[in-house]
């Protein structure tokens, strides 16, 4: 005889199933609901056993209905304990510290333009305003290019000014930019109007004023009866617009290329021409070589030198940085610590 009836067993099981929803529910963590699982389902010792113990104490048909409600209930329960265990780990995903891409970053890393970038736009700028364009032409030239079209008789000691690098018998790593002004007069006609920006090589040891590799910017002007007088005064407009209201001078000069030569110096920015260590104590600082072209270049790269002439110009945007922002080392043009060219590129 059976200490319960099946109604009893039947209300148990209800109370049971209730309880436990209730368990499962009310977790909030894994953790929680474990531990509600343990208390229903545990194998060892789950209310569930209890119910479960009873089932033999029934006989005939009766043992069937309970067993049968019984199965039922754990399956029931094992059912709700799954979906609960699911819902939680989807509320953890929801819940995980996500990325906030509208969040301001800690620090902002800006480039700065380089003071030698920032020179070479501004001269091509103020010859731009002129009617000069841009021409550019190859780092790696032949000697012919570089020195025999330029008037550099061979073995000349003009070359001895150049400590060039040779990248094979005849091929050089351009030495100035000057083998451009061939190659403009070549693809011309006259008239040429050209400034060209480029880099150039020399076997100079890296210190604090002498880089092996740097900047220049030659101009070339061609055309019928240009004169010197053309050459000062577009040479004299460009140190105007560049330096500010300053003073000017010419200076007799040499280069194989041009004849006659000179090179153009202005009032020292920093002792406004009252002589101070940055000058040299002359007041001045040079900044370009310039000249008329010499007519062997003309004929050279095909143009009648009995028909046109010319002036040009070279001078370093390296060096022009350096007086117009007062760097003390040429090295910092090269470092490329953004701390030294945040401040100069205001
Ligand atoms: N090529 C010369 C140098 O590298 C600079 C120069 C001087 C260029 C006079 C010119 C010029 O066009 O007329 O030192």
């Amino acid at each position: 005889m059976s200490a319960t009836t099946l109604n009893d067993f039947q209300s148990s099981a209800a109370e049971l199933e209730h309880a436990a929803s209730a368990a499962f529910s009310a977790a909030d963590s894994a953790d929680a609901l474990e531990k509600a699982r343990a208390e229903f389902l545990g194998r060892t010792s789950g209310r569930l056993l209890g119910l479960q113990r009873l089932v033999p104490s029934f006989e005939g048909p009766e043992r069937g209905v309970a067993g049968r409600a019984f199965n039922e209930l754990k399956k029931t329960l094992e059912g709700r304990l799954e979906a609960r265990r699911t819902e939680l780990e989807s509320h953890a995903r929801s819940a995980a510290p996500r990325t906030d891409l509208t969040m301001p970053s800690r620090r902002q890393f800006r480039g700065a333009e380089h003071p030698v970038t920032l020179v070479i736009e501004e001269i091509i700028e103020i010859f731009r305003g002129i009617g000069f364009t841009v021409a550019t032409g190859p780092e790696a030239e032949t000697e012919w290019y570089n020195f025999t079209a330029l008037n550099f008789p061979p073995d000349h000691p003009a070359m001895d000014m150049h400590d060039t690098m040779y990248l094979a018998d005849d091929v050089v790593l351009r030495t100035h930019t000057s083998p451009v002004q061939v190659r403009s007069l070549q693809a011309g006609p006259p008239p040429i109007r050209v400034v060209i920006p480029g880099n150039v090589y020399r076997l100079d040891p890296f210190d604090a004023s002498h880089a092996p590799m740097f900047s220049q910017i030659e101009g070339l002007a061609v055309d019928d009866g240009i004169s010197f007088v053309d050459l000062k005064a577009t040479l004299t407009h460009f140190a105007q617009r560049f330096f500010g209201a300053t003073r000017t001078r010419f200076r007799p000069s040499y280069f194989p290329f041009t004849e006659p030569s000179a090179e153009m110096d202005v009032e020292c920015r920093l002792c406004k021409g009252t002589g101070c260590p940055a000058c040299k104590g002359t007041g001045w600082m040079e900044i370009l070589g310039a000249g008329m072209v010499h007519p062997n270049v003309l004929d050279a790269a095909g143009v009648d030198s009995e028909r046109y002439t010319g002036w040009a110009f070279g001078m370093g945007p390296g060096r022009m940085a350096i007086q117009r922002y007062g760097i003390p080392d040429i090295r910092l043009l090269y470092d490329s610590d953004v701390r030294f060219l945040e401040r100069v590129a205001r």
